[in-house]
């Protein structure tokens, strides 16, 4: 598609590609115009928009009205909150290990990568530690239901259960909002509720959906990030010995994995404007898809772009993480995670082997995240771990 359709109709899905790095990386810089993100969820029933994010939140409104919501909702994610959030991702991930190592044969998938990053974020919204595997639950049943909008089958009952899953969300949080008010904390939703720009401050509502939608965002990316990280690793091993003799590498590698793989692999616009691209013309009212995964697999902005390689200079210039208006707020928490785990692995394990010999087992209903069911590993650690 790079090469021959960079710009292509896709009629099954009524929508259409757009797989270029120049060109996604001009739509999302001048994200709200043609292409708007908010203009998305126009084929949706009204009554699901309030579900799937298409009201309240940061990706479902264009600027110049996200601009206040995003500054508001940025003050929570502030680089010092991120990083004061190290030590505890340094002490999960230690424990989660503590646990598992000593087994020799794990899944990666349900043992550690889905647990790190719902204790990052819970960690991050003050959810009281037995509510975790709720919350879990809830998300995936959202993000099952959500294909639809871009033309996806999805069943009468996925959507209840989709439905279901967001009242039952906002249920939960409310209560932690009222105790935040009350009993303010070193937290995100604390900084939540006390964000304020030019005067303002979040109204219940937005703070609901900021809620939600956050610890949507934050949990099944930062779950394939891990994961393909171990999938990466294991198909390129003299990366990881690169890895070993030099952890200095390990903030790059985890760029070049969010290149070689991106873990939301498209992102969804609609055009406001009949728009001409590449001898192609989009019409005005259609899905666009941009295929972030494509992009980053330009060979015109990454040489050898299917080398994996954790030295690339300019690896950081993924687009796994968008671009311009709608860069993902939690970028610096994900990048924290994915170099923690790495950090650990290679302090930790002598060897491991990927059990799965055949295709690796992924979600299949979810094509938002692309993310791994099991991801079952054997492993051996160096001699003072089992001693
Ligand atoms: C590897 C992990 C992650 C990946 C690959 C990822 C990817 C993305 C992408 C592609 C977008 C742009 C969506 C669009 O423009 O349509 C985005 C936005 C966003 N992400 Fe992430 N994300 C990750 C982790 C996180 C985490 C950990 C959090 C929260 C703690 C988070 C919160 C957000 C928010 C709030 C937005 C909306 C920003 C806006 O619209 O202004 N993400 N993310």
């Amino acid at each position: 598609m790079l090469a021959n359709h960079p710009v292509a109709e896709l009629p099954d899905i009524q929508a259409w590609g757009v797989f270029r790095y120049e060109d996604i990386n001009h739509i999302l810089r001048n994200d709200g115009d043609p292409f708007s993100i908010e203009r998305r969820f126009d084929r949706m029933p009204e009554e699901q928009r309030e579900v799937y994010f298409a009201t309240g939140t940061l990706v479902g409104i264009d600027p110049p009205r996200h601009t206040r919501l995003r500054s508001l909702a940025g003050q929570a994610f502030r680089p010092n909150v991120i990083e004061g959030l190290r030590p505890y991702a340094e002490r999960t991930s230690a424990a989660l290990f503590d646990k598992v190592l000593p087994r020799g044969e794990f899944n990666f998938l349900t043992d550690y990568a889905t647990p790190l990053p719902q204790a990052m974020i819970t960690e991050m919204m003050g959810v009281p530690d037995d509510d975790r595997e709720l919350y879990y639950g809830l998300t995936r049943d959202i993000e099952n239901s959500m294909s639809h909008y871009i033309g996806m089958p999805v069943s009468d009952e996925q959507l209840a259960l989709g439905k279901k899953a967001y009242n039952q969300l906002c249920a939960l949080f409310d209560p932690i909002f009222e105790d935040r008010r009350k009993n303010p904390r070193k937290d995100m939703m604390t900084g939540l509720i006390k964000a304020e720009a030019d005067g303002e401050k979040l109204t219940q509502w937005e703070l609901q959906k900021m809620a939600i939608f956050a610890y949507f965002a934050a949990f099944q990316t930062t779950q394939g990030l891990l994961s393909n990280s171990l999938v990466i690793l294991d198909k390129n091993r003299d990366q990881l010995e690169k890895l070993r003799e030099n952890p200095d590498l390990i903030p790059k590698a985890i760029d070049e994995i969010l290149r070689y793989r991106a873990p939301a692999p498209v992102i969804t616009r609609m055009t406001t404007a009949d728009v001409e691209l590449r001898g192609k013309t989009i019409p005005k009212g259609s899905m666009a898809l941009l295929f972030l995964n494509a992009a980053n697999h330009d060979p015109s902005v990454f040489p050898d772009p299917h080398e994996f390689d954790v030295e690339r200079p300019n690896a950081a210039r993924h687009l796994a993480f968008a671009i311009g208006a709608h860069f993902c707020l939690g970028a610096a928490l994900a990048r924290l995670e994915g170099q923690v785990f790495l950090q650990h692995w290679l302090k930790r394990v002598k060897d491991f082997e990927i059990m799965d010999k055949g295709p690796l087992d992924w979600e299949p209903e979810n094509i938002n995240v692309l993310t791994l069911r099991n991801l079952q590993v054997r492993v051996e650690t160096f001699a003072q771990e089992t001693a």
